[in-house]
């Protein structure tokens, strides 16, 4: 199984920036630390060399939130440009900036281009990333991915530009969904299957 060392390094790092800059928003805080968790969880669905880039971006999807960092006001953008303006790894910045799909939202809000300076990778990273955003809710609870679609489309309303983005990009969080889940399910049988020879 893959386990992320916390204690020191990128996530270590990425970890304590968060606390800092979403110390003024408590349930914002309580929502990154329930992301990072369940990211912790996936890390055995990407690479090992990946694992602690995927928990680092979950501490830090939401920081485009706080006062400190907020520019356009589009959270994945204004926490990306943070990210990099502060000599962040490239891709973790791109992660940020493209985390849930969040390209489907920049169109309907005019930011496209804006978007464009940060790289958008289709990957298991980007994938496990989604899968964690949307399985926790605002305060950090468990969700499943449609009672957080569903809960996010009452929270923003009708009029949002995230309801008017949902026909593009809920299919694709369903998707990454569905890939995270079947890369789980491998990885428990591939387990199980090792301690079954090591059993036997
Ligand atoms: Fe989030």
């Amino acid at each position: 199984m893959t386990t992320v060392d916390s204690s020191t390094g990128l996530v270590h790092d990425a970890h304590d920036l968060a606390e800092i800059l979403l110390s003024e928003l408590p349930q914002r805080w309580h929502h990154s630390a329930g992301v990072a968790r369940r990211a912790e969880r996936l890390a055995g669905t990407v690479s090992p060399g990946d694992a602690g880039l995927l928990v680092a971006a979950a501490w830090l999807h939401d920081i485009g939130y706080s006062t400190v960092v907020r520019t356009s006001g589009f959270h994945p953008l204004d926490g990306a440009r943070y990210l990099t303006a502060h000599g962040w790894p490239v891709r973790l910045a791109g992660l940020v900036a493209h985390h849930s799909e969040a390209l489907a939202v920049a169109r309907v809000r005019g930011l496209e281009h804006e978007m464009a300076a940060f790289a958008r990778e289709r990957s298991a990273v980007a994938d496990a990333l989604a899968y964690a955003d949307q399985t926790v809710g605002p305060s950090g609870r468990r969700m499943s991915i449609e009672q957080r679609l569903t809960d996010m489309l009452r929270r923003h309303g009708p009029d949002s530009p995230n309801a008017t983005a949902h026909p593009r990009r809920a299919p694709q969080l369903r998707g990454s969904a569905d890939r995270v889940e079947q890369r789980l399910l491998a990885v428990r049988r591939a387990t199980a299957a090792g301690h079954g020879s090591a059993g036997g």
